[in-house]
């Protein structure tokens, strides 16, 4: 079906064997190889040189190259070989996989390797979804679990945060929670076939096919909206996520959870108190009269301090998270790391784009006051305590 040297390249550049899988303490090989790898990422996502207790915007983002933004976003090279093998050895043959392969082809008779891999993702995500789900996500359960946990742990806690009474974004993560016990069947092999039937594609003639893709994307894809856009963007950022550790979880997946539910619950509170929150927060003057970046500012207060707070007890929550926590940090160790770390940089990346100064107040008020915060980056210092404003 692939063109020879194609077939040649994916068999040689993936070789991974589904064998039995060494375990040290808690932590499987694979865990062990990703925490080194995010090091080595994390040591050319900061800025070493810029001393973190002076300013946190400078040392996490004046690099630029946040180690993770948004969910969602492309998968490294490697990965996308990886997602473009399996989805070929997969033995069910149907048609949108073979418009997919089609399309690969026609590509990489004009351009690199490379340039096919990224374009055929990015035309073709959902049927990366299928595969993630298929063999990937579902075969690795440890992911999935504590993925499934989280969000759990997110619903029961936001009702002490934001009441019990029911709540939409409560009640759909619920429901999330279930479907993603069996997220495969969301990418079942007749529904690709229906999602792509009107695209037509072919081997020989690489423009035609983009002059088709532009005009299918054109059309209301089933995957751009609700529950199966939910249920793609997820299985994507699971795969991305796979063998990491809860401090990664924590700071790019419940914050976003946190800042949806205040950036509601906020907006519709009774505007004394929220002026009296802000006056005790002694925002700077510039954040003071705007009144969005003032709401900003409190949203992403809020949302820090819970996610911390989650993260804080999911590890004190059994002597099993305790031990994992541990042995992670034994071996960030070596990279003058730890998971606070991890969970404090990821954390501010999220806030990089919204540019050095208001970013610093949100550190300011969120990081900087936080013990555990200037503990890890043994700042010495402990500013003005403004926890008992909000
Ligand atoms: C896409 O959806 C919009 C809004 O639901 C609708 O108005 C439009 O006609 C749809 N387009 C196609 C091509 O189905
Ligand atoms: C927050 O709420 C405002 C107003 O309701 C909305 O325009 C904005 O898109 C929301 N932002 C996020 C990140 O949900």
């Amino acid at each position: 079906m692939w063109t020879t040297p194609l077939t040649m390249l994916l068999c040689a550049s993936f070789g991974v064997v589904e064998a039995q899988i060494a375990y040290t303490g808690h932590l499987s090989e694979l865990r062990i190889k990703e925490l080194s790898q995010l090091a080595m990422r994390m040591e050319h996502s900061i800025n070493a040189k810029k001393y973190a207790c002076d300013s946190y915007y400078d040392h996490v983002c004046s690099r630029n190259r946040p180690l993770f933004s948004v969910m969602g976003h492309m998968p490294p090279s490697s990965d996308l070989i990886q997602l473009l093998t399996k989805l070929q050895n997969d033995p069910e043959q149907f048609e949108a996989k073979q418009k997919l392969i089609d399309f690969f082809i026609s590509c990489n008779t004009l351009k690199s390797l490379q340039d096919c891999y990224r374009e055929t993702f990015e035309y073709f995500k959902p049927l990366f979804g299928y595969i993630i789900t298929k063999d990937l996500v579902e075969g690795s359960s440890h992911e999935l679990r504590d993925f499934r946990e989280l969000i759990q742990r997110f619903v029961d806690r936001s009702k002490s945060v934001f009441g019990t009474d029911s709540h939409p974004l409560r009640n759909r993560l619920q429901t999330y929670k279930e479907k993603f016990a069996t997220p495969s069947i969301y990418f079942y092999a007749g529904d690709l076939n229906r999602e792509y039937a009107g695209l037509r594609i072919y081997r020989e003639s690489y423009e035609h096919n983009l002059r088709n893709i532009e005009q299918h994307r054109k059309r209301n894809s089933t995957f751009e909206l609700g529950v199966q856009r939910t249920m793609l963007d997820w299985s994507l950022y699971l795969y991305q996520s796979r063998f990491k550790p809860m401090s990664y979880f924590y700071p790019t997946f419940t914050v976003h959870l946190y800042m949806t539910m205040f950036n509601i619950s906020e907006r519709q509170r009774d505007s004394t108190h929220f002026r009296e929150e802000v006056e005790c927060l002694k925002l700077p003057q510039y954040v003071n009269v705007l009144s969005e970046a003032r709401m900003l500012a409190v949203i992403y207060l809020k949302s820090f301090r819970h996610t911390w707070q989650e993260y804080s007890d999911w590890i004190q929550s059994s002597t099993k998270h305790r031990a994992i926590y541990d042995q992670e940090n034994e071996i960030l160790r070596h990279y003058q790391l730890s998971n606070k770390r991890i969970f404090f940089t990821l954390f501010a990346q999220n806030f990089c784009e919204f540019g050095k100064e208001l970013a610093e107040h949100v550190f300011y008020l969120g990081l900087k006051e936080n013990t555990d915060f200037f503990n890890t980056y043994s700042c010495g210092y402990q500013t003005e305590i403004t926890r008992n404003c909000v």
